[in-house]
């Protein structure tokens, strides 16, 4: 089947990097990560380091993610970032990443609220879902997987679904909870169901046309494995997007795999 989604390459940097060493990296990325057509590289730096980065970054090449977002656009919240002091410096906010589910108590309709919020502003949100390692033994996958997407869309219209990124985060395939690899054929399964729920929900053209992300742990030896899994259209990766070498392999593996895939 000829997929024509662009596939995404996302580096989450997570709590990582002063400002000075976030602008290094930016400067090692230029350097090394070539632009290619239909691959899309995202870039989420701490909140801090967004705006010098939007300074530095050749925004023909890469686009800015934040990590997170508060809900609402502005008020008494200390210590929060809104997606509307967001908006215009990022394309993209990473919402309902595992961490802040887990560390942080984010709820499924906190979640909803940000996806909503995120969208109000202009901003396309990257929704992370996925389900814990007991979850998973205790059979409950596709409960908990249908009950984080239909919540965190549940606010949405069929045309911001269509443009919505989906990161599916096996939590027990994160490195910071544990970092197995998932079987090919479990994701495969999940992404199908993904489009299947949207497709339910959203329509035919939703589903074909969101993307969805493998979230689980991966760098530039495993990556093409994962891309190459039917309906997967991208990583969000962690500790690997912090080296320039390997985020640049990643992308070239992606560049590789959009040529088979389009046949030219
Ligand atoms: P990791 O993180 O690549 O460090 O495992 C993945 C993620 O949190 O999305």
């Amino acid at each position: 089947m000829l997929q024509t989604r662009n596939i995404m390459i996302a580096g989450n940097w997570k709590m990582n990097m002063d400002v000075h060493q976030a602008s290094l990296l930016v400067h090692q990325l230029q350097q090394k990560a070539k632009k290619h057509q239909h691959v899309e590289m995202v870039l989420a730096p701490t909140f801090l380091a967004l705006q010098p980065a939007s300074l530095q970054i050749d925004r023909r090449r890469f686009r800015l993610a934040s990590q997170d977002g508060y809900p609402k656009d502005s008020g008494a919240f200390t210590g929060e970032v809104s997606f509307a002091q967001l908006r215009g410096l990022v394309h993209y906010s990473i919402i309902g990443h595992s961490e802040r589910r887990i560390y942080f108590n984010e709820t499924e309709e906190l979640i909803r609220d940000k996806v909503e919020a995120a969208f109000r502003n202009d901003i396309v949100p990257i929704l992370c879902i996925g389900e814990t390692k007991n979850e998973r033994q205790q059979g409950e996958t596709w409960q908990v997987l249908h009950s984080q997407l239909t919540t965190a869309l549940s606010g949405l219209t069929n045309v911001q679904v269509e443009q919505i990124v989906v990161a599916y985060e096996p939590i027990w395939a994160i490195s910071t909870f544990g970092g197995e690899l998932a079987k090919p054929s479990d994701v495969a399964a999940v992404t199908a169901f993904i489009r299947e729920q949207v497709k339910q929900l959203y329509g035919a053209k939703a589903a074909k046309t969101l993307r969805v992300l493998y979230g689980g742990s991966v760098d530039d030896q495993l990556i093409h494995g994962y891309l190459e899994i039917p309906g997967v259209d991208g990583a969000l990766v962690g500790g690997a997007s912090l080296s320039a070498d390997k985020f640049a392999g990643m992308v070239e593996a992606a560049y590789r795999l959009q040529i088979d895939r389009r046949g030219n």
